[in-house]
C-alpha cells in the first residue's frame, strides 16, 4: 500500500479526461493535477520547446511525495516522453502505449486511424507502438489543431465543431477503420460529434482513459495502490494552473462529468 498521490498533468484541461477515469476506476486514490493553461497549446511548438515544458511540469509534480506521473497528454507523450532525461525519482507514464493497446484489441479488420495535435503526428509514436504490437496494421493519421481550441472555450457541441471534425475525419472514414484512437486528451469531449460523423461501427479509443487504466494495472501489480474496496477512504484532489484560476474551475467541471469543489491553484511554472 502506497498512500502518496498520483501526479498528472497536460497542457491545459484535457487531462482532466484521464482523472475522470481514476476517479471512476481508482476512487480512493489522490491526485494532484497540474494543467499548464498559460502555454496552451503545446500541439503546435517544436520538440525543444516541448521537452522544456514537459521537464518543468515533471519537477512541479515532484516538489510533491508522489508514487507516479501520467503525463495526461498525447502531445507530451509522442514528442517528449521517450527523450525526457533520465533519474526521475517518480514512475512516469504516457497516455501512446495504453492508447495503442487497447486499439489492437478493439479492431477487427486491423484498420485504426489516430486523431491528435500536429506534433502527435508528426512524431508518429502512435504508429510506431501500434506497428509494433501489430506489424500488418493499416494506420492512417490526422492532425487536428483546431480541436484542442474548440474544446478549451467550450464550443464541443457547437455547428463549427461538426464543420470541422467533418473536413478532419474525411480521409479516416473514407478509409474505413473500424477503431479510431481519440490521440489528444482533449477529443474525448468532442465523442458525440466525432462518434456521429465516424458512426455506430467504430470503436472510439479515449487516450486519457487509456492511461488510467494502465497505471490502475501498474500500481495494483507493484502493490502502490493506496487501497481498494468499500473500506477505502476516498481520493483527494488538488488542482495547480499556470494561468486563470475561474476558467478552470468552470470548464474543468465538463471534463470530469462533476463540479470542482475544491481548490485550484496558480502558480508559476517557470520557477521550475
Ligand atoms: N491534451 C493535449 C494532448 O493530448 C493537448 C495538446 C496541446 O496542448 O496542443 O495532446
Amino acid at each position: 500500500m502506497d498512500k502518496r498521490p498520483i501526479g498528472i498533468f497536460d497542457s491545459g484541461l484535457g487531462g482532466l479526461t484521464c482523472v475522470r477515469e481514476i476517479m471512476k476506476i481508482m476512487p480512493g486514490e489522490d491526485v494532484i493535477y497540474f494543467g499548464d493553461t498559460g502555454r496552451v497549446p503545446y500541439g503546435t511548438r517544436s520538440r525543444e520547446m516541448i521537452i522544456k515544458y514537459v521537464e518543468q511540469d515533471i519537477r512541479f509534480l515532484e516538489s510533491f511525495d508522489i508514487k507516479a506521473i501520467i503525463i495526461a497528454c498525447g502531445t507530451a507523450s509522442s514528442a517528449a516522453l521517450p527523450w525526457i532525461a533520465e533519474g526521475k525519482t517518480a514512475k512516469i507514464m504516457g497516455v501512446v502505449e495504453p492508447a495503442a493497446k487497447m486499439a489492437v484489441k478493439a479492431t477487427r479488420n486491423k484498420k485504426i486511424g489516430v486523431l491528435g495535435t500536429s506534433a502527435t503526428v508528426k512524431y508518429g509514436k502512435y504508429v510506431e507502438n501500434i506497428k509494433s504490437l501489430c506489424p500488418d496494421a493499416e494506420i492512417i493519421q490526422k492532425a487536428c489543431p483546431m480541436f484542442v481550441p474548440i474544446v478549451e472555450n467550450g464550443y464541443t457541441e457547437s455547428p463549427v465543431a461538426e464543420i470541422i471534425a467533418k473536413e478532419y475525419l474525411s480521409e479516416v472514414k473514407a478509409a474505413g477503420v473500424d477503431t479510431l484512437i481519440l490521440g489528444c486528451t482533449h477529443y474525448p469531449l468532442l465523442r458525440k460529434v466525432i462518434g456521429d460523423i465516424m458512426g455506430e461501427g467504430v470503436t472510439l479509443i479515449d487516450s486519457g482513459a487509456a492511461a488510467a487504466n494502465c497505471a490502475h494495472e501498474f500500481l495494483k501489480a507493484e502493490g502502490l495502490l493506496k487501497g481498494e474496496g468499500e473500506a477505502c477512504e476516498k481520493g483527494r484532489y488538488r488542482y495547480f494552473v499556470s494561468d486563470e484560476v475561474e476558467d478552470f474551475s468552470q470548464l474543468g467541471g465538463v471534463f470530469l462529468e462533476r463540479p470542482i469543489d475544491e481548490s485550484v491553484q496558480k502558480i508559476d511554472i517557470e520557477k521550475y
